[in-house]
């Protein structure tokens, strides 16, 4: 069974195209039928298109509550026969709405050991507290902020004073940790 999923992001959009260059590898079961991002623009939309795959860009600020925008994106990942949600740098809370249709079907990426440094400049906050480790993490989303079950973690070692390097070896973990998570929960 191919496992049918939905990306959502809100920027650059690196992690969805890992995931999608390993389903075009073959390495990674799934079949990306839509990416979602929040931010009509970014440049996420660019490396979807380039791909062939479908993009919905839906700004919530167009809604009248965050209630309907949610609705919306599950009437859309219904007609698509959307099973899960991969969150890939998605910038926003997932509210009730959303979780309660697709409950533990909802899986995020977050660039540190959680629970440290979870919400936003996780790569930030970890240089300035000065761990020597951080790393990335793999975890079902639920209503807090980075909060959910965690399936997978991966260790980096920070560079002092070197965010551009230590950035670039989380990302580089990222993209192999969450294309290998997914086919793990997927076969199962
Ligand atoms: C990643 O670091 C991810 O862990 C976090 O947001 C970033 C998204 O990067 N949630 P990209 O858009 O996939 O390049």
């Amino acid at each position: 069974m191919v496992a049918k999923i939905a990306v959502f992001a809100s920027g650059s959009g690196s992690n969805f195209q890992a995931i999608a260059e390993s389903i075009e590898r073959g390495e990674l079961t799934a079949n990306i039928g839509l990416v979602i991002t929040d931010k009509p623009g970014a440049f996420v939309v660019t490396r979807a298109e380039k791909m062939g795959i479908p993009v919905l860009e839906l700004a919530p600020k167009t809604f009248e509550s965050k209630v309907a925008y949610e609705e919306k994106i599950i009437e859309v990942l219904q007609e698509n026969n959307i099973e899960w949600v991969i969150l890939a740098g998605y910038m926003r809370l997932v509210g009730e709405t959303l979780l309660s249709a697709y409950e533990n079907r909802i899986i995020n990426i977050h660039p540190s050991l959680l629970p440290s440094f979870p919400g936003k400049d996780a790569i930030g906050q970890a240089m300035a507290h000065g761990v020597k480790i951080t790393g990335v993490t793999v975890h079902f989303v639920d209503a807090g902020m980075d909060t959910g079950k965690i399936i997978a973690q991966g260790t980096v070692d920070v560079v002092e004073d070197d965010r551009a390097a230590t950035e670039s070896s989380i990302h580089k973990l990222e993209h192999e940790l969450y294309t290998n998570t997914l086919q793990q929960l997927f076969k199962n």
